[in-house]
């Protein structure tokens, strides 16, 4: 959470901060700022509100001049988004200035004891408390501010990336990373730094990753210096060639990120299985499975960690795994499995799904399976991402970058890459016949046709958005492989429309949630031919009595459901264990074209971010 972005070359600044703070505004969007040495003194502007916010108020406050510079975009921690507590942050001095991504967690302890050395604050944050910190150890200490940072970070609890100068040698950039991305791009005698590549992306293919507990002290005309924060030993920078367009992180006349990421789902889904897919020679070809194949035919079961959309994702796998490859499987919640001391063993094979390859949880509960001895395999999107780097092996998922907050294209090439691993190890198995290993091959490859067919029902998806759009609530019923993806519809609803929706299996509906039917609860129900269909039309029967408005998702030529349901939306024909991957379409437009009707900021959801670095 949290963008940061930085610049020292012989540019001017400002405008590459601002556009990268744009393109970072995913992580975050409560306020930003930004702070500029303009040849001769600091320059800082910063505003509640978003990067829009900032260029207007940076107009009239600031001359904008300067080729070395920090910016930020927040997504709020400590103190609430207000003008005082956005970043950047500057030391009681006023000679340095930080932008920080993270959580301090000791910093209550750490500003009382600077208090009790004098130190002033203006705002509740906790990176006030640690430039402070800084500037204390550097004064105390009399070292350099690069010295000051590791000594100050050494006293530090909690997660950051950070970058921070000196006005007095503005010559000088000093960043530093636990727990939360940074990447540093390498122009002509020019540094750009950011939380992810984005913004320098037109300027350089050339990066470095930073690993956590490293910094860098960056240096115009000299270059940089890795060195690890605990024991100040040198590390030799590995500079890493991007494969990342710039059209990939545009919206290419679409009208949000998150249309056009729903619209990219047959082209991801493609990318996805693309070599690993060969259904003429019916085989699976994934290297990280290949690699480690003893381990998953060993494994007593498999755990499969994730958070919110990547959570679905494994449930969906939890079905397909053991309805294929034969496998226990147990589903957890990365949040909880971290802290309920869970029993691992080496004989367990640990699933971390991720989009960001960043979530704090879901990293934390590698960090823990892997303690315990377990084979950590994960399947992330972001290329280089801490999950990818921390896990034994794994399988990228190919998506392209996903931009807009609420997942979309992730869920379905996670479910991609975990099926083709299911069916592969069904195969190693012996678990599935090499006739119903080739079907699920040939309609595996179909999918992205199907997912192109799916789309074309967006225009009538509107009209059904426009009928519900002003619905107080929300149910989502499937059963089956199906019923992750209400859980999922559900979420999707929620968090972008802020409209209260629930997803349930339909059969639990006459637990509990039945009682909430009447004429003003439209129920959304996957009914798709395979699949308990008879039991689903029952559940759709029971609705319908109770007089709950009901759209079915049902597959292409249905009669029964349509003769029941208010609205049916079709998808074609696919087998059960695939059907997900169709089902899931109609319920992202839906969101979509609802959160859109009602002016909702689809894109930047409030009280979101797109990658949850912290706890
Ligand atoms: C929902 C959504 C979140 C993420 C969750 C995990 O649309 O985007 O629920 O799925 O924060 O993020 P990753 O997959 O990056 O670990």
């Amino acid at each position: 959470m949290c963008g940061i972005v930085g610049y020292l070359g012989p540019r001017e600044a400002y405008p590459i901060i601002i556009e990268g703070l744009k393109r970072l505004e995913y992580r975050g969007y409560d306020s930003a700022g930004i702070a500029l040495f303009d040849g001769n003194d600091l320059k800082v502007s910063k505003t509640k509100g978003k990067v829009a916010d900032l260029e207007a108020r940076s107009e009239k406050e600031i001359t904008k001049h300067g080729s070395v510079g920090i910016g930020h975009t927040r997504w709020a921690t400590h103190g609430v988004p207000n003008d005082v507590n956005s970043h950047p942050h500057i030391s009681n001095s006023g000679e340095l200035v930080i932008i920080h991504n993270g959580i301090i967690e000791n910093y209550e302890s750490l500003k009382k004891e600077l208090i009790s050395r004098g130190y002033t604050f203006q705002s509740d944050t906790d990176t006030e408390v640690l430039v402070n910190l800084i500037e204390d150890v550097k004064k105390q200490e009399k070292v350099k501010l690069g010295k000051a940072v590791q000594i100050a970070l050494n006293q530090v609890i909690g997660a950051y990336a950070i970058a921070v100068f000196d006005k007095n040698k503005p010559e000088e950039i000093v960043i530093a990373r636990l727990g939360s991305p940074l990447a540093i791009g390498i122009g002509e005698d020019e540094f750009f730094i950011a939380s992810d590549a984005s913004p320098f992306l037109e300027y350089t293919k050339d990066a470095i990753y930073l690993e956590d507990e490293e910094m860098a002290i960056i240096r115009f005309h000299k270059g940089i210096k890795i060195r690890k924060i605990k024991d100040d030993s040198l590390v030799d920078p590995y500079i890493q060639k991007l494969q990342l367009n710039l059209e990939e992180i545009e919206k290419s006349g679409y009208d949000h990120f998150m249309l056009k990421e729903i619209h990219e789902q047959p082209k991801a889904i493609t990318d996805t299985y693309r070599g690993r897919l060969l259904r003429h020679e019916a085989i699976i070809k994934m290297a990280g499975v290949e690699d480690n194949m003893k381990k998953f035919l060993n494994a007593d079961r498999i755990i499969i960690v994730a958070c919110g959309t990547s959570w679905h994702a494994g449930l969906v796998a939890e079905y397909i795994f053991e309805d294929l490859a034969r496998v226990p499987v147990e589903v957890e919640y990365a949040s909880e499995f971290r802290y309920r001391n869970p029993i691992i063993t080496e004989k367990d094979v640990l699933i971390a799904i991720s989009q960001s390859g960043e979530t704090a949880d879901t990293l934390a509960a590698i960090k823990l399976a892997k303690s315990k001895g377990a084979f950590v395999f994960g399947v992330c999107n972001v290329v280089g991402s801490s999950i990818a780097r921390e896990t034994d092996a794994g399988a990228y998922t190919h998506a392209g970058p996903e931009i807009g907050v609420a997942s979309t294209k992730a869920f379905t090439t996670q479910i991609t890459v975990l099926t083709l691993m299911a069916l592969r190890l069904a195969r190693a198995k012996g678990a599935i016949s090499s006739s119903d290993f080739r079907n699920h091959l040939l309609e595996l490859e179909m999918i992205p046709k199907k997912v192109e067919e799916s789309l074309k029902s967006e225009a009538h998806i509107k009209m059904i958005a426009d009928a519900y759009k002003d619905s107080h609530n929300c149910l989502y019923l499937g059963r089956g492989f199906n019923f992750p993806v209400a859980l999922e519809g559900a979420l999707k609803l929620k968090e972008i429309s802020y409209i209260h929706a629930e997803g349930y299996p339909a059969a639990e509906m006459k637990h509990g949630p039945i009682a909430l039917i009447d004429e003003n609860m439209p129920v959304i129900v996957i009914a798709t031919k395979k699949g308990h269909y008879e039991k689903v039309v029952s559940n759709i029967q029971e609705i319908k009595s109770r007089k709950g408005k009901i759209i079915g998702i049902v597959t292409q030529g249905d009669v029964q459901v349509k003769e029941l349901a208010d609205h049916v939306i079709e998808i074609p024909e696919t087998l059960e264990s695939l059907s997900p991957l169709l089902t899931t379409i109609p319920l992202q437009l839906l969101s979509y074209h609802i959160a859109v009707m009602l002016g909702k900021n689809v894109d930047q959801p409030r009280n979101l971010a797109k990658s949850v670095t912290v706890e």
